[in-house]
């Protein structure tokens, strides 16, 4: 696992694989670190600029071998864009590509120059943070292949700063962005493991692990107990599985007294579609269908390491949406936890079903607000294209809230519209509720079917089928599962604890 430390001193003394040295778009000439370095290289780096080779534009990578030169092997100029319009954001992509980089190269050990990466408008906590979730995000793969090919090799990640001051305010950064990172990678690795192996009693196991290395409360309860208690929607989906549901609880205790936040995760480990059965190239992302559940868990991990004052309780409800002669059918009439019938009309919406319960014993046990991300619609997808996780809810201070702990976490939310009149399109003539509404406006009308089980509790629903999954390569994302909403949720609730 990548380590970075902080440390104050001159970077071009040190004997590293590479020196990270950061460019502008704007600035005619290199500045600081940059005109240090290019002094040491006799002024020629110099011509990299003026060809044009270097322009500084965000994200662009440049390595350049110092043959002897001076201590560090390379030098490894990164371009940040413009720098008035440097970001937190910015600055995690620019770190990120500049880290994939040192990977491909096989460099290990690896200083990075603080100074040229602010502007003065960053305060160094959050310059620490980003470049530590930057580092740790990128050099993430998830492989199962026999060789060691392209294995990420950047094992420590030095930041040099010119003081002590500014070390320690780097480092308290660093220490909250590695734990956020890591968090974010474990889920990514739930996500990304193939659904054979990531079945709903693996997903318990790895929650109960995270429980018992912080000393978490976790309990798992099984296919007997979800029968028994009343989760008539959960144990319809789990029906045409051979693999048993779960029904996972972990608690944080830190704020005697207060009622606990919800975290809420949809769990379907494969989503097959059940009956109404998906396309082979529908199926193929449907391992991550418990990305939300995923989120919820690596969230309790960093949550348990940050121990902030507040209580939260997460809940997840586990198992597969699979076809066979015991699956559940379209026309079914579910009991729900919470008391209401639901008609089913499409097998394949089966994530409000399972939230439905899951959401209901969160407020049986007293959770509020109350929290919930979800692979829940690919009309969602239509709507917002990969860049923006869609929000709904039915308090719009806390939607706002949970938008500001994405826009500090660095994961973009957009609110959507929960107008009461898409709530007609859910009506039932068989039951309280049906659990489609047809396509227009699907992600919607999903949304009211989730807070048709929600009531007065304030609540926000985080539908991430946009944002769970990245289709290629790029700055600190890695083709396949994103760990998104991870960030988000600690955020919110180290937001929380700060009141
Ligand atoms: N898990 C899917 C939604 C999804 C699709 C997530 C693609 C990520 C990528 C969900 O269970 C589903 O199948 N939703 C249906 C609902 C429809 C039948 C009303 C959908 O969006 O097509
Ligand atoms: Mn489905
Ligand atoms: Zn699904």
């Amino acid at each position: 696992m990548l380590k970075i430390q902080v440390s104050v001193g001159d970077p071009l003394v040190l004997e590293r694989d590479a020196l990270i040295v950061a460019v502008a778009e704007d600035e005619g000439q290199f500045k600081g670190i940059a005109a240090k370095v290019d002094k040491k290289f006799n002024g020629q780096l110099k011509k990299l600029r003026e060809w044009g080779e270097v322009k500084g534009k965000l994200g662009e990578v440049t390595v350049v071998h110092t043959l002897g030169l001076m201590p560090p092997r390379r030098i490894v100029l990164v371009g940040l864009g413009k720098r008035d319009e440097l970001d937190a954001e910015k600055i995690r992509r620019a770190v990120g590509s500049a880290v994939k980089a040192l990977n491909k190269i096989g460099c290990k050990h690896v200083a990075l120059a603080l100074d040229n990466f602010s502007n003065g408008e960053i305060a160094s906590e959050t310059l620490g943070r980003a470049i530590a979730e930057a580092a740790i995000l990128a050099s993430y793969q998830y492989r199962q292949k026999s060789g060691d090919e392209e294995k990420p090799t950047l094992e420590l990640l030095e930041l040099i700063t010119p003081n002590r001051r500014l070390a320690l305010e780097v480092e308290k950064g660093v220490q909250l962005g590695t734990i956020l990172a890591n968090a974010t990678n474990f889920a990514r690795n739930l996500v990304n493991a193939p659904a054979s192996e990531m079945t709903p009693n693996t997903l318990a196991e790895q929650a109960k692990s995270v429980a018992a290395k912080w000393g978490l409360k976790c309990e798992v309860y099984d296919e007997q107990w979800i029968e028994q208690v009343g989760m008539g929607a959960l144990r319809a989906v789990s029906l045409g599985s051979d693999q048993p549901p779960r029904f996972i609880v972990m608690r944080y205790e830190g704020a005697e007294g207060a009622p606990a936040i919800g975290l809420v995760g949809k769990g379907i480990t494969f989503d097959a579609g059940g009956l109404c059965l998906k396309t082979a190239e529908g199926m193929l992302e449907m391992k991550g269908d418990m990305a939300g559940a995923a989120a919820v868990i690596a969230a309790m991990d960093a949550i348990a390491q940050l121990k902030p004052k507040v209580n939260v309780i997460a809940c997840v409800p586990a198992t597969e949406n699979m076809p066979s002669g015991k699956a559940f059918k379209p026309g079914d009439i579910l009991q729900t936890l919470a008391g209401k019938t639901v008609e089913v009309v499409n097998t394949d919406a089966e994530g409000r079903l399972i939230l439905a319960d899951a959401i209901a014993y969160a407020k049986q046990q007293g959770a509020s607000p109350i929290l919930d991300a979800a692979t829940l619609t690919g009309a969602a997808i239509i709507a917002l294209g990969p860049f923006c996780t869609g929000a709904f809810g039915n308090d719009e201070k806390l939607v706002q809230e949970v938008i500001e702990a994405g826009k500090e976490a660095g994961e973009p939310i957009w609110a959507m519209p929960m107008l009461p009149d898409y709530r007609e399109l859910i009506k039932s003539d068989f039951a309280d509720i049906k659990n489609t509404g047809g396509r227009p406006g699907g992600a919607i009308t999903a949304a009211w079917f989730i807070g048709e089980f929600v009531g007065d509790t304030p609540w926000v629903h985080l539908d991430i089928a946009p944002t769970f999954w990245s289709d290629k390569d790029s700055h600190y994302l890695s083709k396949g599962a994103t760990g998104v909403m991870v960030r988000t949720f600690v955020q919110f609730v180290l937001r929380q604890s700060n009141r």
